[in-house]
């Protein structure tokens, strides 16, 4: 197995058999011999530096009903919150003081957002922190309303592909949803030149070696220049109540893969990583993650942005907290970089 791995260092990709059987049989021993050169791979690139994003829950009105998802529509346990305009420039500009400079907008797709009014927060932002990257996350819209959020300022898009496999895709959405529009989606993000973020769950219901293989051939079509992953993680008021977890061991393995895929990529060790383990963040990184994600939305509202159970939203997970997470990664060598942390792959003018 470890021949495997040579070669996706060396070649960035494998033959789908190839993934196949080192998914399908993995074991400690590859996984670890994957990080220490996954690791090596990103230090490569980036040294012993982590870049930090201040993650804004926007709101947990979702007209999407994703059989995995704690915040589906159908969910009339969650308790529902959006955030306005004002409350959103507070959080940026405590994040600012914190350090950041990269704001991530994340949130179900909301139709109070309008691409007029999102567009304005965007510009806001982008005024009152001229040397702040913004990065959206609320899922899919049309080609134009992603286009007037690049012409606001939007510099990053987020939009996991769940799934490459488009049986698999049915069998976690409503018929309603299709992956196929889920890829159209990242080509317009890409086209109209967004940093462009994609990924998938690992251990998400009725997965296998292959869905997981194509998944990252897609990742290799797309090129995006950023990647999340995260174990799947049941949410009890959902279909997927008394589903299995995902597995940490094997989200670390596929960090180290993708790594090796794209040695420039911008990997967070997400967490969904951390909730499943205390030191799931570290353990992401020394898998060759080089960014963290932690949370700025405001305290009222953390406990009910719950994707999934249990999920993290103090302590370490917390941007007030920034240095614990500090002294955590000075633990393993590693260091905060307070700066935008733009894709090595484009040059800003900023
Ligand atoms: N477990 C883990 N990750 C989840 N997501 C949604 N629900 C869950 C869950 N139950 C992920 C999806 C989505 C991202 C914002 O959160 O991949 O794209």
């Amino acid at each position: 197995m470890n021949r495997l791995i040579d070669r996706l260092s060396a070649e960035h990709v494998l033959p789908r058999t190839d993934f196949v059987q080192l998914i399908s049989a993995f074991a400690p021993e590859t996984a670890s011999y994957a990080a220490e050169c996954a690791r090596k791979t990103a230090q490569a690139v980036f040294g012993n530096k982590i870049y930090i994003r201040g993650l804004i829950e926007l709101s947990n009105f979702c007209r999407n009903d994703c059989y995995y998802c704690g915040i589906r529509r159908s969910n009339r346990k969650a308790q529902r919150y959006r955030l306005e305009k004002e409350e959103i420039l507070q959080c940026a500009a405590e994040g600012y003081a914190l350090g950041f400079r990269t704001f991530v907008l994340q949130g179900g797709e909301d139709g109070y957002y309008t691409t007029e009014r999102m567009a304005d927060i965007v510009s806001s932002i982008k005024r009152q922190h001229p040397d702040c990257a913004v990065t959206l996350s609320v899922g899919e819209q049309t080609r134009e309303t992603y286009q007037a959020y690049f012409d606001a300022g939007a510099d990053r898009y987020l939009l996991r592909h769940e799934t490459a496999d488009e049986a698999h895709y049915s069998r976690l959405h409503p018929a309603e949803l299709s992956g196929a529009h889920r890829k159209q989606c990242l080509r317009w993000l890409k086209e109209i030149g967004f940093q462009t973020g994609s990924g998938f769950m690992v251990g998400s219901p009725f997965q296998t070696a292959e869905n997981l293989a194509d998944d990252l051939l897609f990742l290799a079509d797309l090129q995006p220049e950023m990647i999340g992953i995260g174990p799947f993680i049941p949410h009890h008021d959902t279909p997927f109540a008394q589903m299995p977890q995902g597995s940490v061991e094997l989200t670390l393995f596929l960090l180290s893969l993708l790594r090796l895929m794209f040695p420039d990529v911008l990997l967070p060790a997400t967490t969904a990583l951390g909730t499943l383990d205390p030191v799931g963040r570290e353990k992401g990184i020394l898998a060759g993650a080089n960014v963290v994600m932690p949370n700025l939305s405001p305290q009222a509202v953390r406990s009910k942005y719950m994707l999934y159970d249990n999920k993290l939203a103090t302590g370490a997970e917390s941007a007030q907290h920034i240095a614990d997470l500090r002294a955590r990664f000075a633990k393993i060598g590693y260091e905060i970089q307070i700066d935008r942390g733009d894709s090595p792959r484009v040059k800003t003018l900023n």
